[in-house]
């Protein structure tokens, strides 16, 4: 049996982290392996649930809510569709994850990144993606990608998007074995042959 793998696709909205996640699923079944795809927030059912909360609910949302109900989203993720695949030996590919969190929550809203930190552990119960990419591209682009039709979270604004940006570069700095910066700017074929060699050390 294959080893179970779990890889994260991070970046801030508009990055192209979703097509090179596609991409990197084809690829891999065409090698062979097992495959599960998820996502936060969502995934299934319940989680779904959430995430039409978190990304459609337009009344008051305090920024300690928003973190809880990403985590919620979180165990439950782990739990029912990670934990379990890993354990079967499939490689399971996720769009977004806890540095989502450390840079929405944290970098974005300004809430404790430590605080921030021991919550995804506790939603977690310590999992670690063996691999995250960060799909790095400027403010400008990732706008002009999302368009004119935002979510709440879009909505956000430049700042924020810019914070977020630059908290995943730091987090890519504090753990580097972990998190390869993708340059996203640049087309997507190039970009996905960068992804590849990211993995190679993997499988
Ligand atoms: P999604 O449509 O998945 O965005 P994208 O297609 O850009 O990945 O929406 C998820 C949104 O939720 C996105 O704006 C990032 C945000 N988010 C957080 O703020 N914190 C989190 O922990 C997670 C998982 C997502």
């Amino acid at each position: 049996m294959q080893k179970g793998l779990f890889i994260t696709f991070e970046g801030a909205d508009g990055c192209g982290k979703s097509t090179q996640m596609k991409l990197l699923k084809e690829y891999l079944l065409k090698k062979g392996y097992e495959i599960v795809e998820t996502r936060e927030p969502g995934g299934k059912g319940l989680g779904e649930k959430i995430r039409d909360i978190l990304l459609n609910y337009d009344g008051e949302v305090s920024n300690r809510c928003e973190s809880f109900l990403f985590l919620a989203d979180r165990a439950q993720n782990i739990d029912v569709i990670v934990k379990p695949a890993i354990q079967q030996g499939k490689i399971v590919l996720c769009d977004r994850h806890t540095d989502s969190s450390v840079a929405y929550q944290g970098y974005g809203r300004g809430l404790d990144i430590n605080e921030i930190n021991r919550l995804n552990n506790l939603s977690t119960g310590g999992l670690k993606p063996d691999l995250t990419y960060v799909f790095d591209v400027d403010i400008e682009t990732s706008m002009q990608r999302v368009g004119s039709q935002k979510d709440r979270m879009e909505s956000s604004g430049k700042e924020f998007f810019n914070k977020v940006r630059n908290g995943y570069l730091e987090l890519a700095k504090k753990e580097p074995e972990r998190i390869k910066v993708i340059d996203s700017t640049k087309p997507i074929e190039d970009v996905f042959s960068d992804v590849l060699k990211e993995l190679d050390a993997l499988l």
